[in-house]
């Protein structure tokens, strides 16, 4: 049977009344898969995930499983870092049409452009790039370990980071580096929180700590109590004794936050263009019926050619290795 995509993803007809959790968990023993899923994704898709994580979790995961295959539910950038890291493993990915605005800020032209213009600094990118950005850079970091990483290196070495200007901004306010060239992209869900809003909330719910994302602007960041990866904000709204947590980052993360504080309140902060979600629309992309598609057929998958996954797993190698 030809498998074609219609719109990045298999739209095959299925059973009347199909369980897709069960026929989900029947195929994964059947093939030896297993799902990673981005805390961004939806409840259900979470909730069948064999693991969910923040970046860099997700990538150590990939790096570590014994599974055959890797289902990856989450943006594509995600799913290309997993066949890096498992070349030899099967990746697959529930839908080829999830992209990263903070990934399609910068591309390889423009990167090489600043590396002859810059060409001794050490190229720092955040992992939410391309596998062809990865190949041009020396170490990646993700939001859980730049801080960490930038801080391993010497006071005065020079530095292009990138493609996210608010994270880079952040790195260099907490390490106190000077040397930096920060690429001005961004995360068009993280970089369109309302300040105003946020403000407005803090008057309401006074005793509440503000939880933040470093790809937030520095105007939200300003506001907040606890700023870090999505896992460290989990943690905190965990290991705080308070009851009311305001969060600056995509909201998928309240199902791990309300399973695991389920007397605690999770106060979501709108998007500056009036909605009270701001949700990225690329992760909710992943559905139970495309990830039952994708592990029935095993398409799509994500591969890269083998000179291209040896490059851009270097900077990977170099990032776990500090972090
Ligand atoms: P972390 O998963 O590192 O928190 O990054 C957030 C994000 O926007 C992922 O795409
Ligand atoms: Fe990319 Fe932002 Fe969505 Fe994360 S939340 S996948 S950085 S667009």
């Amino acid at each position: 049977m030809e498998l074609t995509l219609k719109n990045g993803h298999l739209d095959m007809p299925v059973p009347d009344g199909i369980d897709f959790r069960e026929e989900i968990k029947k195929l994964k023993k059947e093939k030896n898969a297993v799902i990673l899923a981005h805390y961004y994704t939806t409840d259900e898709v979470q909730e069948i995930a064999d693991y969910t994580g923040d970046s860099l979790g997700l990538s150590q995961q990939a790096a570590k499983t014994d599974a055959d295959i890797i289902v990856f539910a989450g943006v594509h950038f995600m799913a290309e870092t997993a066949k890096v890291l498992s070349p030899k493993k099967k990746v697959l990915i529930p839908d080829l049409a999830t992209s990263c605005s903070l990934a399609d800020s910068i591309n390889e032209q423009q990167l090489k452009d600043l590396k002859a213009k810059y060409p001794d600094h050490t190229v720092i990118s955040y992992v939410n790039t391309t596998a062809e950005i990865k190949a041009l850079t020396d170490i990646v970091v993700t939001s859980s370990n730049a801080v960490k990483i930038v801080s391993q290196l010497p006071e005065d070495e020079k530095i292009i980071f990138g493609p996210d200007k608010n994270l880079g901004n952040y790195v260099q306010k907490v390490t106190g580096r000077k040397k930096m060239v920060i690429w001005q992209g961004g995360c068009h869900v993280h970089s369109r929180f309302d300040a105003n809003a946020l403000k407005e909330l803090k008057s309401k719910y006074p005793s509440a700590k503000v939880l933040a994302h470093p790809e937030c602007p520095e105007e939200i960041l300003q506001l907040a109590d606890f700023v870090g990866a999505t896992s460290y904000l989990l943690k905190m709204s965990t290991e705080q004794p308070d009851k009311e947590f305001i969060v600056a980052t995509e909201p998928g993360i309240f199902y791990e936050m309300k399973k695991r504080n389920p007397r605690k309140t999770f106060i979501p902060v709108p998007s500056n263009d009036g909605h009270p979600l701001n949700m990225c629309v690329n992760m909710k992309r992943n559905s139970l019926k495309k990830i039952y598609l994708t592990l029935k057929y095993e398409f799509p998958q994500v591969d890269l050619p083998k000179e291209l996954s040896e490059k851009a797993v270097v900077c990977i190698n170099r990032m776990m290795a500090m972090s």
